[in-house]
């Protein structure tokens, strides 16, 4: 049974582990290469400790998914949060995903987020599909957003209101 947790911070290795996972194949993250790992500086700490949303998604002591929701670093745009999220290849299509999106989106209001913006690339079926399904809407595609062992990748930008 998959358990979807609000992400501790002893946990930031785990969840290193598993968007490193992600990132290595390559087709799905806009980040591939990502910066050396420093547990005091881990990306989720700042999530932990201003309460926005940083889930996990638990099968059994295995961190294998998480999502988070970042609010824009500008004052007057903190209104919009940025969804990234992932899922380790192993457990994907078993509703996990969808679970992770919605503990996101239920806790993002309270952080004063009122619209959830994502990027994802238009080769992305799965996570769009996901989106789609839960709401969020289309407001552009930028073409030939990054080239990589030689595909050019275009962009899908979507958001959902959430108030
Ligand atoms: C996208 C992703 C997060 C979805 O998580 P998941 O646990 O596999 O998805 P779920 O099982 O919860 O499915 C939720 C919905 O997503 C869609 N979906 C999931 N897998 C799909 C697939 N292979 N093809 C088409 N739609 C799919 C469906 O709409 C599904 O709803 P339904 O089963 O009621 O039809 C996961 O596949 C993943 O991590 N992919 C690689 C990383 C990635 O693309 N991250 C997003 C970056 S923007």
């Amino acid at each position: 049974m998959i358990n979807i947790i609000y992400l501790r911070k002893d946990q930031v290795a785990a969840h290193r582990s598993a968007v490193e996972a992600v990132a290595a194949e390559r087709i799905y993250l806009g980040l591939v290469t990502l910066p050396p790992f420093d547990p005091e500086q881990a990306f989720p700490l700042r999530l932990i400790e201003n309460d926005w949303p940083m889930y996990a998604a638990m099968d059994g002591n295995d961190l294998v998914g998480w999502a988070d929701i970042t609010p824009v670093g500008v004052p007057e745009c903190v209104h919009r949060g940025v969804l990234g999220m992932g899922i380790v290849a192993s457990h994907r299509g078993a509703g996990t995903g969808r679970r992770l999106l919605d503990a996101c989106l239920e806790h993002a209001p309270r952080c004063g987020i009122t619209k959830v913006e994502v990027t994802v690339f238009t080769s992305s079926t799965a996570a769009i599909a996901l989106y789609r399904r839960a709401g969020f809407t289309d407001t552009g595609v930028i073409k030939d957003y990054r080239r990589l062992d030689g595909v050019s990748y275009d962009a899908l930008m979507m958001e959902k209101f959430l108030a």
